[in-house]
């Protein structure tokens, strides 16, 4: 698959179904390498990043058997082995999964390497917390040329940790390190994104002692050994929330079976602001475009439970169709507006700035990111010839290929397969008119 010619100007309608969040998943699945016993993960859907972290499993001696149409991934820890360094290369650039390895790998085989780390070009997106928690609990950090050596001499022990910023990946990090270190862990400023909670509960069901209390402060009393799991992962909040999306900025109606309300307040409040409308019921949410004009906002994306950072993108494709000014600013990455870039080729008047608009400083003000975004519209979108910049910026310039007249090139679709299971087959449901190139 390299590029897709879409028709755009039809409205999607119909129904689709999301499974599993990618950004759980993948975690779920580096929890199993903590077990002396097999898991089953269920509820996961056929996305790149799931074979990448089978993939480093398997390099890692785990058993790795899937039911991929059944969305079914078991998992048989009980050989692993340390893998060749050159074959963990070989993943490099592919992923940022293998940085939570880390804690994992120490508590069973002393010893893990962390290939040079890809993932999505939004900011730098450095690993700084990571190593420092791994060395708070008494782990050593080599860096090598081709990437990190972390070992554990002296075994791994519970630790205090302040983050300077709730990250997700390192609070991961954290609760995957600090289930099995000696004694007690006690996280600060933790992230408590509903991704957290089901890893957190999916490590209480291999045995973990952890609890979640107020003002994002998590505490993990260590045991000396786990089991497996069987749990079915929570679904794509972000998936769901593009979908939304796409209904709204192509003046459509689309039921996205498997979209939860309570992971997804936040977005369905900033939904209804915008004018879309919603009905909600047990099996998933009906989204649609009210039919008259959309409504400017002002937007502010945040840590959990603020609006989600790869919400943003989406949203604001739909935003070039509403009436007046709307403002953006983002907190969480310094660097997520690349992708406007291809909604100004192709009508949409946007402008971003450097400083923080709308809302309170963030730590990016006055530091050369352009981090908020001012939206007018509604400007009609015309078809343009564009290149996939990473996931979520990709999946919104299907979108406003989609609303626009017109005929688009979107080229490197592939990124988009790292997180959105089958969206051409989606798309195809929806109504929507494109031929693969
Ligand atoms: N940060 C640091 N140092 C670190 C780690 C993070 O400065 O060591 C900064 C980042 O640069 C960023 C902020 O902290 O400015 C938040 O990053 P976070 O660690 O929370 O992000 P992440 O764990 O790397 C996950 C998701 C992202 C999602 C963010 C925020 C996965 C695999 N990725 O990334 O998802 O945007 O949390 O919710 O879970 C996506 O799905 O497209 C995606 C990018």
């Amino acid at each position: 698959m390299s590029h897709l010619q879409v028709h755009g100007g039809t409205p999607l309608q119909g129904e689709i179904t999301v499974r599993g969040a990618k950004n759980f998943v993948s975690k779920a699945m580096v929890a199993a390498l903590l077990g002396e016993d097999t898991s089953e993960l269920r509820n996961v859907p056929e996305i790149r990043d799931v074979n990448v972290v089978a993939g480093l499993l398997r390099l890692h001696g785990v058993q790795v058997e899937r039911d991929v149409p059944g969305g079914v991934v078991r998992l048989d820890p009980r050989n692993v082995e340390i893998a060749h360094k050159a074959d963990i290369d070989t993943h490099a650039g592919a992923s940022r999964i293998p940085i939570l390895l880390c804690g994992p790998l120490l508590h069973r085989l002393g010893e893990a390497f962390i290939p040079d780390l890809g993932g999505c070009r939004i900011g730098d997106r450095p690993i700084d917390y990571h190593l420092e928690i791994l060395r708070q609990f008494g782990a050593q950090v080599d860096k090598l040329d081709t990437g990190i050596l972390i070992t554990a001499p002296r075994g791994l022990h519970g630790t205090k940790v302040d983050l300077p910023y709730p990250s997700v990946g390192a609070t991961e990090q954290l609760l995957l390190t600090a289930v099995r270190a000696a004694g007690v862990t006690e996280l600060r400023n933790a992230a408590i994104e509903p991704e957290i909670m089901d890893l957190i509960a999916v490590l209480q069901r291999m045995g973990a002692i952890i609890s979640v209390d107020t003002d994002r402060v998590i505490r993990v009393e260590g045991v000396p050994r786990l089991g497996g799991f069987t749990h079915a992962a929570l679904p794509d909040r972000i998936e769901a929330a593009s979908w939304a999306s796409a209904a709204l900025a192509t003046r459509g109606d689309v039921y996205v079976r498997g979209a939860r309300q309570p992971d997804m307040m936040t977005f369905l409040n900033t939904f209804r602001k915008v004018g879309g409308e919603f009905d909600i019921d047990d099996d998933g949410i009906r989204f649609r475009h009210p039919g008259t004009e959309l409504a400017s906002i002002v937007l502010e994306t945040d840590v959990h439970p603020g609006f989600m950072t790869d919400w943003q993108q989406p949203l604001v494709v739909a935003l070039t169709q509403a009436t007046g000014l709307s403002i953006v600013h983002e907190t969480v990455y310094e660097n997520r507006f690349g992708f406007t870039e291809a909604l100004r080729q192709m009508g949409a008047t946007i402008q971003v700035y450097r400083e923080c608009l709308g809302g309170l400083e963030c730590r990016f003000g006055q530091r050369n990111f352009f981090h908020s975004a001012v939206v007018s519209g509604p400007a009609p979108l015309r078809a343009a010839d564009i290149e996939v910049p990473d996931l979520r910026g990709g999946f919104s310039h299907l979108i406003a290929a989609l609303a626009a007249e017109g005929t688009s090139q979107v080229r490197g679709i592939e990124l988009i397969n790292r997180g959105y299971e089958n969206f051409t087959g989606k798309l195809e449901a929806l109504g929507a008119t494109f031929e693969t190139v």
